[in-house]
């Protein structure tokens, strides 16, 4: 991979900005890592327009091409893997090992994306009438913007990006602030592979800055048909407003709060293995982390006494993310610090009982960004970490003492991204799934996320679903033609 890109990819080019520069910081150590000159609104018009004009061409771009582009993307995506995990580390704090998680996750939204577009097929349904043909055409929506966050650098744009590529849209992405460094060496590799495959280098651009002024400039821009966004649920329904008087489509993927239910009948150790999954993957920094344990009254205490152990041994993996024995790096930032610190103070002053961890850790020369892993019991739902979602690695455990009860709990908050249930029981499992109001729910199982899965939420947690053949859909329209055939 070449050298740190700083610029924005735009038209097809790398391009200086012209506005307020940023500097990119390593929240493990807070060396600045790049400054990156902003894009001003002209400039993000500029990528519209250019996003404009490559769907024409992605539009009449043959199956067979956009598959290869989108496979070719997989294996760029693999064989920059090392560089593209140690960007991602320094920029996120993410630990080595999990940056390189996400790179193989990123690779298999396209791989995934390659597949549905390869059986992708229109519908002809029977007619009712005997001179008349019904046919159903799927056809790219046309120009598309993305807004990714920073706790997936390369992965969200992914999720986005393929399916978009492989329905045959272009797409310019709004990577975040704290972690646009991945989008643009990622950009290098569409630049090489496009220029390769002979696709439209101009298909997908990257514009970083100010995010309203550059999230303003894409949305407004008369040949935007979809925005897709991953963040916070305040900042989805500003974005949604900007996109309704053009009734524009959007993909919203917001906050949650996950609850992990387990049951008296689960299998003990098998629900504190997903436990750790759910809760501690990249420091409980993702929309999908746990964020309430719901347990069983008569199983509490054993489940948090063997959970404990686990977050004991986690807490002596805590340092630099660089190393491969690192399990917890740094939160991203100061204020992600201080939500995490709120939090664990307003359930102790409420009277919630610290089993471990809940307070910052000391890493020799490293920021200050270090939180111990850390167990809540006797926490209840007027709690901010149990009515919030504190993004951090704080369990916060209440107890409940029936199935009805555990799932009005599990319910009774606005969000309805991702919940998790621990039970052994075939009927109740179902019973459980069917009757839990969110998008994604993990039975048994702390790690749901996958390629092939629609992902997204209800509720505050958001609208429309990723990845899998729905990714594409989501990126098709279709198009209904009524064909009179004259008899002969
Ligand atoms: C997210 O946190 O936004 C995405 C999580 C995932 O894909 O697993």
């Amino acid at each position: 991979m070449h050298e740190l890109e700083t610029r924005h990819y735009v038209a097809g080019e790398f391009v200086a900005g012209d506005a307020t520069p940023l500097v990119v910081v390593n929240p493990a150590t807070d060396a600045p890592l790049a400054t990156i000159v902003g894009a001003s609104a002209a400039l993000a018009t500029r990528a519209a327009e250019a996003n404009a004009a490559a769907t024409r061409e992605m539009r009449v771009l043959s199956t067979l091409k956009r598959v290869e582009l989108v496979r070719r993307l997989a294996a760029g995506i693999r064989s920059n893997g090392v560089q593209l995990a140690a960007l991602l580390t320094s920029e996120s704090g993410k630990p080595i090992v999990e940056s390189r998680g996400e790179v193989e996750y990123a690779a298999s939204f396209f791989e995934n994306a390659a597949a549905a577009a390869e059986v992708a097929a229109g519908e002809l349904p029977a007619s009712r009438v005997a001179d008349r043909r019904v046919l159903v055409l799927r056809e790219p929506i046309g120009a598309t913007v993305a807004i990714t966050p920073w706790n997936f650098p390369l992965a969200m744009i992914a999720r986005k990006l393929a399916p978009a590529l492989a329905a045959g849209c272009s797409q310019v992405v709004k990577p975040a602030e704290e972690t646009p460094l991945t989008a643009l060496a990622f950009a290098r590799i569409y630049e090489q592979v496009a220029r390769e495959t002979g696709a439209p280098m101009a298909a997908f651009s990257v514009v970083i800055g100010d995010p309203p002024t550059v999230a303003g400039a894409l949305i407004s821009h008369p040949s935007t048909r979809k925005l897709s966004f991953t963040g916070s649920t305040e900042v989805g329904r500003i974005l949604a407003a900007q996109c309704a008087p053009r009734l524009i489509k959007t993909a919203l993927e917001l906050g949650g709060n996950a609850p992990f239910i387990v049951f008296a009948d689960a299998d003990l150790d098998r629900a504190v293995e997903q436990a750790m999954l759910s809760k501690f993957r990249f420091m409980g920094q993702t929309c999908i982390c746990a964020n309430r344990f719901l347990l069983a009254a008569s199983i509490a205490d054993e489940f948090l006494a063997r959970l404990e152990a686990r977050v004991r041994a986690l807490a002596t993996a805590i340092g630099d993310p660089t190393l491969e024995s690192t399990r917890m790096g740094p939160l991203i930032n100061d204020a992600a610090l201080a939500k995490v610190e709120a939090h664990v103070a307003d359930a102790i002053a409420r009277g919630a009982r610290l089993r471990v961890g809940g307070k910052r850790r000391e890493v020799a020369g490293f920021s200050r960004r270090f939180y111990e892993p850390t167990i809540l019991s006797h926490t209840d739902p007027s709690m901010l970490c149990a009515c919030e979602e504190t993004f951090g690695p704080v369990v916060a455990a209440m107890t409940f003492h029936s199935e009805a009860e555990a799932i009005v709990l599990a319910n009774a908050v606005p969000y309805g991204l991702a919940g998790y249930v621990m039970t052994q029981d075939a009927d109740r499992l179902l019973r459980v799934v069917e009757s839990l109001d969110f998008g994604v729910i993990g039975a048994n199982d702390g790690a749901p996320s996958t390629a092939e899965a629609p992902f997204g939420g209800r509720k505050d947690s958001g609208l429309g679903k990723e990845g899998g053949t729905h990714g594409l859909d989501a990126y098709t329209d279709l198009k209904y033609v009524s064909l009179r055939v004259r008899p002969q």
